[in-house]
């Protein structure tokens, strides 16, 4: 993808500690939502009458997306992966009620011993893993006969806010999304083996033996003026671009700063103009029937 800035999470890339990120993660999936929904939709749409028995969230985080699996099929199992112990106690607690099971998996090593399922959703998942088209592999390889597997990654970059916000320099989110581009580009660079491979999303799928493969992109339109909670994560998320440092110019840290203070006039949280309009693409194959 243009890398960063169609990343769904947007985050600078600095090293993970994904548990300490799980406050952002749980907020950003909450107003991503949408997207997942609708491809879980598309996704039971193309199979009348099919009714997954095991479904896997790999890499589910916090677990916002794994509830709606279980939602959407109460009589699954379904099962939130990951390797972060404290999102996956976020992931439990939320999908406790429809009996939600969580599995620590440390990635891509433990692919191979996850359950076999019916439908695998990985959500911006396989771009922190090295070798994404193995990964793709591993995680094909445990699909039953007839099984999805569901790969979010990419889209177009997310917008929130007006191009003048009426004060700073007009045009941040351009700006932003060409530094976080940038740190993507060293992200994958740090994961290893990843110089000069194609990010061909449904040629990895296929690769891996899959058939049926699809691209298919979902909207995320949630107008202005959003309500408190979304205009929290939004904060939230323009927070995490204050890491960039000094890689950001002074004047747009100087905008982030009075975005994110609750208490500054011009706060996203006391804004009426700020929206989140974002569309990400959902990969999808299926295991041939033996
Ligand atoms: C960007 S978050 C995506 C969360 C969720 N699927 C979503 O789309 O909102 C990536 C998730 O993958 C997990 N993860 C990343 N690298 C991992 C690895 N090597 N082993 C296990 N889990 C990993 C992280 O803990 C995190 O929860």
């Amino acid at each position: 993808m243009d890398r960063m800035t169609q990343h769904a999470h947007s985050h600078p890339h600095t090293p993970h500690d994904w548990s300490a990120m799980a406050d952002e993660l749980e907020a950003e999936a909450q107003i991503f939502l949408p997207y997942v929904a609708g491809a879980l939709e598309a996704i039971d749409a193309d199979r009348p009458g099919r009714r997954p028995g095991v479904i896997l969230d790999v890499g589910a985080g916090p677990g916002v997306f794994t509830a709606e699996l279980a939602r959407r099929h109460p009589a699954a199992r379904v099962v939130a992966v990951d390797g972060a112990p404290e999102l996956l106690e976020r992931a439990r607690e939320r999908g406790a009620g429809a009996g939600v099971e969580t599995l620590r998996v440390d990635l891509p090593g433990g692919l191979a011993d996850l359950p076999e399922a019916d439908l695998i959703l990985a959500a911006q998942t396989v771009h922190h893993l090295g070798d994404q088209a193995a990964a793709v592999a591993a995680l094909a390889g445990r699909l039953r006969p007839g099984g999805v597997l569901a790969v979010a990654e990419g889209g177009l970059p997310t917008r929130f806010l007006p191009r003048d916000l009426g004060f700073g320099r007009p045009g941040l989110q351009d700006r932003l999304d060409a530094l976080l581009s940038e740190g993507f580009a060293a992200m994958r660079a740090q994961e290893g083996g990843t110089d000069g491979v194609r990010e061909d999303w449904p040629g990895m799928l296929r690769a891996a033996g899959l058939t049926d493969v699809r691209a298919r992109t979902f909207l995320v339109d949630r107008p202005a003026p959003l309500d408190d909670g979304a205009r929290a994560a939004v904060a939230r998320t323009l927070g995490r671009y204050l890491r960039l440092g000094d890689r950001l110019a002074e004047v747009d840290a100087e905008t982030l700063r009075r975005l994110v203070d609750p208490d500054d006039p011009a706060s996203i949280r006391r804004r009426g103009d700020a929206f989140v309009l974002a569309a990400r693409t959902v990969f999808t194959g299926v295991a041939r029937e033996v």
